[in-house]
């Protein structure tokens, strides 16, 4: 039986204005990722996915385009495109990317129409609503705070924008705004793209009544007029179709939505995307096994074969995942926990996410007020410092810069580039780096590791322990969560090796019953056949 190659695939999120500066504008670009195909290929990804590097006036720094079919200047041109798409096809690796299209940026040709007259052929192409300034058509709040609904007061409406205001929503009820954008996702998909990631899909329909949102008693809005509204999976359905008249390519869906797993289910049923990020444990507080263990048996009884699992420590929208979880240790120790939580997310059943500089434990900056960019930071400080924090330059070496840029980048490079970069970490065979790249390796080798059965082992407190089996291949990954060293009894008795750990040889032998664990001990076990 043939799997689709994103089952169990390593999928390396690019956040272009940070990844490499070719042209040392500050900005990263095309060719600057270009550049670095071979960091890919050494590290054994199959995939990276951008996030959008099209027309935007950057607003919100590509989540606002102007020109759903044209690279922007800041990042080079489609020449420069088609040649990354060329040369990491050589390297088989898959490029997938971004699609927004909730909203477009207020730049658009369609919202410059749009916004011209109450008659005109695009009129309707955007959610207009009659009101009077100051009486808003309902409640809704923009994510990036406000009120959702802008007056223009030529039209005497107001406008609807979920997120900033130079970002209105595209009116999905309308056919030619359907069609529009499916022949734009076509126009990628004829081109070559091997996928596409769709920014806040479940938000396309909106309530058809515009009923205002539920508040909470914190004053927190429910969003649940603006966001999986049952409408959505007809349009998902309709583009997944498309998708499937060309072979090998997926479709990653980005719902943000409060119901989390069952939402993440829902938009990947048969006939509709094949993956939906799985956010869960970018919002665990604690570095506690029974927090981790919690998501994937939860993951595992809702998804059961309905639908295939995607895990993701991080992205561009949260902090990084080293600061999450690290009070004041060591180096080491907080090294310790990302090798841990690496060994998770690349033995879990499921697609595994990157997101970049997560393999070399890059950590969550904070960023002067006067130095943020970030609309959310900017309109929401200091409730809110933004997500420049989780956007800084890769670290590739320790120069003034990482190595990204000659000049002054557009945001600060950590002041930890002399610890933390790839150029160290790559001649370091210890290091988080060659920890990640090594469990690629041993992934891409394992079916039980990308395809197999995934059942939770019963054990202590601090420890989270899972069985992946694949026909008569049978692996054990045990993790200990505490800074302790325990003994953990997982029921099971017998011998096994050792194929992976941060604490010790390959190919040890261990005891199954009351197994060892050193702290923070990621251990991966092969049990004989
Ligand atoms: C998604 C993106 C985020 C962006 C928002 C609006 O959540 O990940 O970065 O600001 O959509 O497009």
């Amino acid at each position: 039986m043939k799997y689709p190659w994103w089952k169990g695939a390593v999928i390396y999120q690019v956040y272009p204005r940070s990844f490499y500066d070719s042209n040392n504008d500050g900005v990263g670009d095309l060719k600057g990722i270009v550049e670095k195909l071979d960091y890919f290929q050494w590290l054994g990804v199959d995939a990276i996915w951008l996030s959008p590097i099209f027309k935007s006036p950057m607003v919100d720094f590509g989540y606002d385009i102007s020109d759903y079919r044209n690279i922007d200047p800041i990042f080079g041109t489609m020449e420069d495109f088609d040649l990354l798409l060329e040369e990491s096809h050589k390297r088989g690796i898959r490029v997938i990317l971004d699609q927004v299209y909730n909203h477009t940026s207020d730049q658009h040709p369609w919202f410059l129409e749009s916004k011209s007259s109450k008659i005109n052929p695009k009129a309707d192409w955007y959610i207009w609503k009659d009101g009077e300034p100051g009486k808003f058509p309902n409640n809704w709040q923009s994510f990036f705070g406000g009120p959702a609904w802008q007056w223009y007061e030529e039209r005497k409406q107001y406008y609807l924008h979920l997120f900033t205001k130079e970002q209105p929503d595209l009116n999905w009820r309308n056919p030619q705004v359907k069609k529009a954008v499916f022949d734009t996702i076509d126009f990628w998909l004829k081109k070559g793209v091997d996928g596409f990631r769709f920014d806040v899909v479940n938000m396309f329909c909106k309530d058809i009544k515009f009923r205002d949102n539920p508040t909470e008693e914190s004053g927190e809005q429910q969003a649940i007029f603006n966001t999986d509204r049952p409408e959505t999976l007809l349009v998902v359905e309709e583009i997944q179709e498309l998708v499937e008249k060309y072979p090998g390519r997926v479709t990653i869906g980005e719902v943000a939505s409060p119901q989390g797993l069952y939402s993440y289910l829902e938009y990947t049923k048969p006939g509709r995307l094949n993956l939906a990020f799985n956010f869960e444990f970018m919002n665990i507080p604690a570095f506690e096994a029974t927090l981790f263990r919690k998501i994937v048996e939860d993951t595992e009884r809702i998804f059961k074969n309905l639908s295939w699992p995607c895990y993701v420590l991080g992205n561009h929208d949260c902090k990084r995942v080293r600061s999450r979880y690290s009070g004041g240790e060591s180096i080491d120790e907080s090294m310790e926990k990302c090798k841990l939580l690496a060994t998770m997310l690349l033995t879990l059943r499921g697609t595994s996410m990157i997101y970049y500089g997560e393999e070399i434990g890059m950590e969550e900056m904070i960023i002067p007020y006067e130095e943020i960019q970030d609309p959310e930071g900017k309109n929401l400080w200091p409730e809110k410092i933004g997500r420049d924090g989780c956007r800084t330059p890769m670290q590739w070496n320790n120069s003034q810069y990482g190595g990204f840029s000659s000049i002054k980048p557009w945001l600060p490079v950590n002041q930890n580039r002399t610890e933390i970069n790839v150029e160290k970490q790559k001649n370091d065979p210890n290091s988080l780096l060659n920890f990640y790249r090594s469990l690629i390796k041993l992934r891409k080798g394992s079916n039980a590791l990308k395809l197999g059965k995934l059942s939770v082992l019963k054990s202590s407190k601090n420890v989270f322990a899972y069985l992946r089996s694949w026909k008569e291949e049978q692996i054990i990954v045990a993790l200990n969560f505490s800074s302790e060293n325990i003994s953990a009894d997982l029921k099971l008795t017998g011998k096994a090796k050792v194929i992976h750990s941060n604490r010790r040889r390959i190919n040890e032998i261990c005891r199954l019953q009351n197994l060892e664990l050193c702290s923070y001990e990621a251990l991966i076990l092969k049990l004989y056949e």
